[in-house]
């Protein structure tokens, strides 16, 4: 999904006929329309050419990266892939490839590997997981697939790994949380009123979530040139279900809390008596601080490029995160991860695990469920390869040593 002119202007064509539907408080599809007093007799008309979400339900054969997003593209309106931009123009979106893509693997040769043996295996906070990858929180699935993140949920657990449930989900969080067999865990959007925090991450911890993940990056608006000129479409139709009073929800979502502190980090904790994963720290200072107020990992993320734009790409601050770290704590590490070798280098620079965003959204476009389990065989694959490749037997056994991490 590369931002060109020739994109922005295809989009604009075909989405003249949008409505304008104001200002979101975050990204469209990280915070969809705050859900209404009570559900609508009629609902509001869809935009004419919003179109609807794919109900495609079967494995998905994928080649490429560019090529699950190419055809995922074409399985929805152009309004509604939009919704799955970045922020701006794109420089940190692009930024966050360009970084992956610096960094050489290394090979060893003659190391006895054993290709059965290869091992992917590893854990975090008590979970164990076939592979190093699990999936991103993602806020909206409703507008892409029509089940939603039941389907994406499913799709994971199918595979094996752990599923974040966004705190701005279009399903509410109890049927996400049985729509998967494997370990979950809930990422919050603070809201001002403190008790409704407190709710949410109690009603978290009884639905079987095993951690609460604070996103500490998403504090504006973090909308592309693209979605603005498509005039901001959104389905009004789609409400954010944890707080949506037909699945017993309460509370306004949009109104968010602004003023994140580290103080949120212990609150967080007292109020589940969960573990709690920070997302989007990575300055070294705030790592650390973050650790001095009880995180238990640290996310390191600038948010798939959807919040601040000309920021650097994330796979440069990894390695600052993990001296700052100091193996206290797992390091998570997302946006731009597209491929096994780009987990192999996440994983080799230090982190424990990667979490898989927009691949899984087009899986989930072309495929649902299934097409959300073929991307995480389709990436342990090529991980598995690029190990006998490089001459290493496990997943826990890499280290900066197998990537030539002094190029970034
Ligand atoms: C459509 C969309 C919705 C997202 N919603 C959320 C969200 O609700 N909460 C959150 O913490 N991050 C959200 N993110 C950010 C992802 O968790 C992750 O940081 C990002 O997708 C990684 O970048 P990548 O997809 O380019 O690899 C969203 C990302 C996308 C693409």
């Amino acid at each position: 999904m590369r931002p060109s002119r020739r994109n922005l202007f295809q989009a604009v064509g075909a989405g003249a006929a949008l409505l304008a539907a104001g200002t979101p408080d975050v990204n469209a599809a990280d915070a969809p329309a705050t859900p209404p007093a009570a559900a609508p007799a009629t609902p509001p008309a869809l935009p004419p050419d919003f179109g609807k979400a794919s109900s495609a339900n079967n494995p998905v054969n994928i080649v490429s990266p560019e090529h699950l997003e190419a055809t995922a593209r074409k399985t929805i309106s152009p309004g509604r892939f939009a919704i799955t931009g970045w922020s701006g123009e794109g420089l940190t979106y692009r930024a966050n490839r360009a970084s992956l893509d610096a960094t050489p693997i290394l090979t060893r040769r003659l190391q006895r590997i054993d290709e059965k043996a290869i091992d992917l295996r590893t854990s975090i906070l008590g979970h164990e997981l076939p592979f190093p990858m699990i999936t991103c929180p993602m806020g909206g699935h409703g507008s892409f697939h029509v089940d939603a993140e039941v389907a994406t949920a499913g799709g994971t657990g199918a595979a094996g790994t752990l599923y974040v449930s966004s705190g701005a989900s279009t399903r509410p969080m109890e049927d996400i949380a049985k729509a998967t067999p494997g370990p979950k865990w809930f990422q919050i959007y603070m809201n001002r009123d403190m008790e409704l925090n407190r709710w949410l991450v109690q009603r978290a911890k009884g639905a079987g979530f095993t951690a609460i993940v604070l996103t500490a990056d998403a504090l504006g608006p973090g909308q592309s040139d693209e979605y603005i000129a498509l005039g901001r479409p959104r389905d009004p139709t789609l409400t954010v279900g944890n707080h949506d009073p037909r699945y017993g929800g309460r509370g306004n979502f949009g109104d968010l809390k602004r003023d994140l502190s580290f103080s949120d980090i212990s609150f967080l904790h007292e109020a589940s008596g969960l573990p709690v994963v920070v997302k989007g720290v990575v300055e070294p200072e705030d790592i650390r601080e973050a650790l001095a107020s009880g995180a238990a990992a640290i996310w390191v993320s600038n948010h798939g490029g959807r919040q601040m734009d000309g920021g650097p790409g994330s796979f440069t601050l990894l390695r600052p995160a993990v001296d700052a770290v100091q193996g206290r704590v797992p390091i998570v590490f997302d946006s731009g991860v597209r491929r096994g070798v780009d987990v192999f280098k996440a994983v080799s620079m230090g982190a424990t695990v990667c979490a898989v965003g927009r691949p899984v959204l087009w899986s989930l476009m072309c495929g649902g469920a299934p097409g959300v389990k073929s991307v995480y065989d389709w990436m342990a694959g090529e991980l598995h390869s690029t190990m006998l490749l490089s001459g290493v037997s496990r997943a826990k056994d890499l280290t900066p040593r197998n990537i030539a991490a002094t190029k970034i």
